[in-house]
This record gives structure tokens, sequence and C-alpha cells, in this order.
């Protein structure tokens, strides 16, 4: 099963699924890096384990519809049969969700339908909750609307900063984000 991964920024999701493959944890092959941001550091990371990468400027591109031709393009050379979001800023457009119908899956840092979009961690700590945690939902048209495949949640103590409620968030989305690939793209589940 060949999989392809989105994302703009760190990575670090992205690298739990680079780990969790070396060491059998996922029983996918990572085809194809798609980074909007040439300077990211999930380049470096995909690079760094001879992973494919298909690195675009959306600025050199007329539409939305123009890039997302390019990268279906790159997905079919590759063989790859689902699409994980991991910390990829852009929605996706009608070329991918055609292609990828029930197949593009994306992870959030709260549990959705609460604090969707933009730094979901501040939106949280703003809001004075005392819980928040991490939804893993495939994707539609919408920001972070899709049907919820896994939720987590994560308690939000008086202490807690925006730094060290993101670390939180992030160490249990990287132990979810694998559970959840393996069962969506295998029906097993880990223990
Ligand atoms: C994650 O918190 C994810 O939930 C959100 O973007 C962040 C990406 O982090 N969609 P990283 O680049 O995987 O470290």
């Amino acid at each position: 099963m060949k999989i392809a991964v989105f994302a703009s920024g760190n990575g670090s999701n992205f690298q739990a699924m680079i780990d969790a493959m070396e060491n059998g944890a996922l029983s996918v092959e990572i085809g194809l890096l798609v980074c909007d941001k040439p300077g990211a550091m999930a380049i470096e990371r995909a690079k760094a384990h001879s992973i494919p990468t298909f690195v675009f400027a959306a600025k050199s591109y007329a539409s939305k519809e123009a890039f997302e031709t390019d990268i279906l393009e790159q997905l079919r050379a590759h063989q790859i049969e689902w699409i994980f979001l991991a910390g990829y800023m852009r929605l996706i457009g009608t070329v991918l969700l055609e292609a990828y119908k029930g197949r593009i899956v994306n992870i959030h840092p709260s549990l959705l339908p609460a604090f969707p979009g933009k730094d979901a961690v501040g939106q949280a700590l703003e809001a004075g909750v005392k819980e928040t945690g991490v939804t893993i939902h495939f994707v539609d048209e919408g920001m972070d609307t899709g049907p919820v495949i896994a939720q987590a949640p994560v308690p939000i103590e008086p202490s807690d900063t925006h730094k060290s409620l993101h670390q939180k968030i992030q160490a249990l989305e990287h132990t979810l984000y694998i559970q959840t690939i393996q069962t969506l793209v295998t029906g097993v589940k880990l223990s």
C-alpha cells in the first residue's frame, strides 16, 4: 500500500510515520511527500529517508486546479492510494477530492468541531476550556469539517502554556495518527 503525505512545515507527524514505517509498526510505503513550502523541514526529513518529493510554489500557478493537476500527475506516477495531510496549510480542492474520494485524511489539534482552522491550541487556551485533543478526519471541501475517524482528549492544566500544551497534543498525534493510518489501510487495529 503506497501513501502520500502532504506537509507545509516541520513534519513531526511525517517523521513519526517514517519511523513507524521503518520499525514495522506501519505496513505502508510512503511513496511521496507533497510540500508547498520550498524551505520546509519536512523536505529534509524526506530526503534523509530517500522518500520522493514533489515541492511546488502555489504562486507560480494560475489556480488551485492547476497545481492540483500537477500533484495528481505525481500521485498517479507514484501509484499512491491514500493521502494523509500532516500540517498541510491549504484546503484541498475538487481535482484531488474527486480523484481520491474518501481516501484523503487530515489530523487537527483539537476536538473538532471545536476550534477549527489556524492555531487550534491558542484558540483552546483563549477559550479557557479544561480539555482539548486531537481529531483525525476524512477531508471534504470545508476547513476541518469532514467525518471524524478518531478523536482523543488532552486535559488542559492551569499551568499549561501554548508550548507545553502543543507538546502534549503533538505526542498524542504521533501515536494516534500511526494507529489510525494502520487501521484505515489494512483494516487491522493495533493494540
Ligand atoms: C499538527 O499539529 C497537525 O495537527 C496540524 O498541523 C500540525 C503539523 O505539525 N494539522 P507537524 O508539521 O507534523 O509537526
